[in-house]
């Protein structure tokens, strides 16, 4: 499974990147907001960071509007994906924009028959917000058992991106079903490397070499 991280700090995602485990990044117009940067700029700096590809979502609503803002955040990087939501004018932008080999993500994925739509429009990424459908009291892991089981199906190309993610059973979960690529907030991708039992035994391990009075 793939990880990409959820955030638009640029330190972070350094940070991160620097693990060599991080496959890509994710941003969306609340993350921009919280950065404080501008957007085509931060943009630009984070397709620098990472090979991997890097989610920035268009604001239009109509698909002449996405197209025009599409235009100008392809040219940012090579690794620059454009993140349409899940709506008519979203999903022919992204059959059209597919359709010139350009890679787009479609979120705010809240169903399985519309991941169905995305899967047909060509999507490269679908994003379900697994979190969000847990807090509006749904099952958003059962959400991506079904969009895995349709996709495969139909031997869909597009990739399964669980987004939303809040914790580390979300990730136990995903790579249970098998999606593609789950995207975090860095303190979740984290929090994934802790394990209390790790931290005590390095600590047995330390005083006991210690009490041996060698170095390596
Ligand atoms: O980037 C999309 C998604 O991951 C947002 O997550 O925590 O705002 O529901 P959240």
């Amino acid at each position: 499974m793939k990880f990409f991280v959820d955030t638009a700090d640029t330190a972070e995602i350094a940070d991160l990147a620097a693990t060599g485990l991080l496959d890509g990044v994710t941003t969306n117009p609340s993350l921009i907001a919280r950065a404080g940067r501008d957007f085509l700029e931060v943009t630009r700096e984070i397709c620098a960071l990472v090979d991997g590809p890097v989610s920035a979502e268009v604001v239009a609503l109509d698909h002449a509007g996405m197209l025009r803002e599409a235009e100008v955040l392809r040219k940012l990087a090579p690794n620059v994906c454009i993140k349409v939501p899940l709506t008519v004018d979203g999903l022919k932008t992204c059959k059209a924009l597919t359709g010139e080999g350009t890679m787009v993500n479609v979120t705010l994925c809240f169903s399985a028959n519309q991941a169905l739509l995305a899967a047909k429009a060509g999507a490269s990424f679908i994003s379900p917000f697994v979190g969000r459908h847990d807090d509006n009291g749904f099952d958003g892991m059962e959400l991506i058992r079904d969009i895995r089981l349709i996709y495969d199906n139909y031997a869909f190309a597009t990739e399964i991106l669980v987004a939303s993610v809040r914790h580390g059973v979300h990730v136990l979960e995903a790579a249970r079903i098998g999606a593609d690529v789950m995207t975090a907030p860095p303190a979740v991708i984290r929090g994934l490397f802790r394990h209390v039992l790790t931290d005590k035994g390095i600590e047995g391990f330390l005083a006991d070499w210690a009490k041996t009075g060698q170095s390596i």
